[in-house]
């Protein structure tokens, strides 16, 4: 069995960061959400990868590699536009060959892996399972209608009028057959080849498309809100582990994770929380829920339930919340007349300001 990857596409909604990365190597507990797709694969036995790259390919060469260090084989497959998850599957059919195999969405997190599901798809092997959990917003999402006993009956791509809660997950496993079916479809009004529309053609000619319902957290990364809250589950599971130094004036509260060559002077950390290798705070407060990445500095400042990537610096701003700072960022404050906001943000940023 083989897995296709996603990781092209344009990441419009987590915008600006997805302006110059890829939206699938934003950091969760400081790791790119991409490395726990790719991580639940090789624990489900999956090591022959085909990972589907578009504009931000190279970025994603340099994070992956050869997939050694994952302890897998990873084949790059460029798709020269973000066409549909359908059309991904067009372009890796010579990688798929006559192979099953597990789709996955890059920017999807799963806890809990997918080994027994991909265990009972060997062993009973229908022509599809789609993976489905219940959602308070199902509009934002592929939604599925099941009969009476469970069987699907109908799948329908971000339907203005849900037909019920049931979202699909961004992991689908399948047969050989799929193949036929990405060739029948045609574009949907967004323009792409829907794999939805792929599998309700699978039902419609009649083959077996199983279901799962899932209840362990998942969560689609496509926007801010939902990676602050995967970055605050995963931090709920991590152990304490301080490599870096603190002085005698700072407090570590809870469990911490504070990288090599990391230094807290007279600050108070309270966990769960990361510091990356190399950063410094001083003078500040990091409180819970909080993962900043390596080589950062935060000084005179205090910050809570935030992502901060590498490379930044905020510096006597007061308390930021609820953030998702990215690489190479300088948040400073200023303490001239007039009081004044001197500001430089690129596109799409977005920016409250506590008057
Ligand atoms: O997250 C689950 C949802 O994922 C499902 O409920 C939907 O049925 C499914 O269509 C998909 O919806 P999204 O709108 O969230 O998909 P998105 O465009 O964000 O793409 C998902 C991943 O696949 C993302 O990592 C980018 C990558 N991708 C996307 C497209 C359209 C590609 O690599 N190539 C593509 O052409």
């Amino acid at each position: 069995m083989k897995a296709l990857l996603l990781a092209g596409g344009t990441g419009s909604r987590l915008r600006p960061i997805t302006h110059t990365s890829a939206k699938q190597l934003v950091p969760v507990a400081n790791k790119p959400v991409l490395f726990y797709g790719i991580e639940s694969l090789a624990a489900a036995g999956i090591t022959d990868i085909g990972v589907i790259v578009g504009d931000t390919a190279d970025e994603i060469r340099a994070a992956i590699g050869d997939g050694s260090s994952f302890g897998v084989t990873v084949t790059y497959i460029p798709q020269e536009r973000p066409l549909g998850l359908a059309h991904a599957v067009l372009v890796a059919r010579d990688f798929l060959a006559q192979e099953d195999f597990v789709m996955y969405l890059g920017d999807n997190f799963i806890v809990g892996g997918i080994g027994e599901l991909v265990d009972k798809f060997r062993a009973e092997r229908p022509d599809a399972d789609i993976l489905l959990t219940r959602v308070s917003d199902p509009g934002a999402f592929g939604v599925a209608e099941l009969d009476a006993t469970g069987r699907v009956v109908r799948l329908e791509e971000k339907p203005p009028v849900p037909a019920s809660d049931l979202a699909l997950v961004g992991v689908y496993l399948f047969t050989p057959a799929i193949h036929e079916a990405v060739r029948a479809i045609e574009p949907s009004g967004r323009g792409e080849l829907e794999i939805t529309d792929a599998i309700q053609e699978m039902i419609t000619r009649g083959l077996t498309v199983r279901s799962t319902v899932i209840t362990g957290y998942w969560k689609d990364t496509g926007n801010v809100a939902d990676m602050l809250e995967v970055n605050r589950t995963v931090l709920d599971t991590i152990e304490s582990c301080l490599q870096g130094e603190v002085d005698e004036s700072s407090e570590i509260v809870g469990r911490v994770r504070l990288g090599h060559g990391a230094r807290v002077r007279r600050s108070r950390i309270v966990g769960p929380a990361v510091i990356g290798a190399g950063t410094s705070v001083t003078d500040s407060y990091v409180g819970p829920s909080t993962s900043v990445a390596n080589d950062c500095v935060i000084e005179g400042s205090e910050i809570e339930f935030s992502i901060v990537l590498a490379d930044s610096a905020i510096m006597g701003v007061g308390r930021i919340e609820a953030s998702l700072i990215g690489k190479n960022v300088q948040v400073t404050g200023a303490r001239s007349t007039p009081q004044a906001h001197r500001l430089v943000l690129g596109d799409h940023s977005e920016v409250r300001i506590t008057p």
